[in-house]
């Protein structure tokens, strides 16, 4: 196996490297989505052009494996960073990539002195368990609400 090198993300050229990775990821166990790479494409855009954007890109040799990404919110207790999505290519998770994005993201906001980071994920499956790994907890009295159709 390669080095693996993380890299922040600086511009949204990657962005369509990172489509395909996302589509894979979730297209998979235990999501099994249907996503399209013109839709992830639109969502890592969406999402880049967020103030206070945040990402970083996981590489092994030249080909891109993962990214993380996420922004900066404002909160009166103290700015935190919205995870909005962080995906590993199937066929190079379990290799330390997702833990490797997380140390990285993790240090940087340490420098901005941000201290809380959110997300979403499903409470039955396994990345809820690499987040608790991660030393992240569920938000006590905390619900995720939704209006209108369960599929879209
Ligand atoms: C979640 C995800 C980013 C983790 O990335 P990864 O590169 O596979 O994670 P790592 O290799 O750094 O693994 C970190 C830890 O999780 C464990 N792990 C990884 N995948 C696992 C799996 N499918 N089942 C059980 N444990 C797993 C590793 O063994 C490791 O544990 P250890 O530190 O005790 O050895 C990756 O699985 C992924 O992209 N999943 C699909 C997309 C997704 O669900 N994203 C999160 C949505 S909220």
């Amino acid at each position: 196996m390669e080095q693996i090198i993380i890299e922040k993300i600086e511009s949204s050229a990657i962005l369509g490297k990172c489509a395909p990775i996302l589509v894979e990821a979730y297209n998979t166990e235990p999501w099994n989505d249907e996503w399209t790479y013109e839709k992830a494409l639109e969502k890592l855009e969406c999402f880049y052009r967020s103030p206070k954007f945040i990402g970083f890109s996981a590489y092994e040799g030249s080909e891109i494996k993962g990214a993380c990404i996420g922004n900066i919110e404002p909160y009166y207790t103290g700015d935190y960073y919205y995870l909005k999505e962080m995906f590993v290519l199937p066929s190079a998770q379990k290799k330390g990539i997702g833990k490797k994005m997380m140390d990285a993201l993790k240090q940087h906001l340490e420098q901005l002195e941000i201290r809380q980071i959110v997300l979403f994920t499903a409470k039955d499956y396994f990345p809820f368990n690499f987040y608790e790994k991660e030393q992240f907890r569920t938000m006590e009295g905390m619900n995720m609400m939704h209006f209108g159709a369960e599929n879209g």
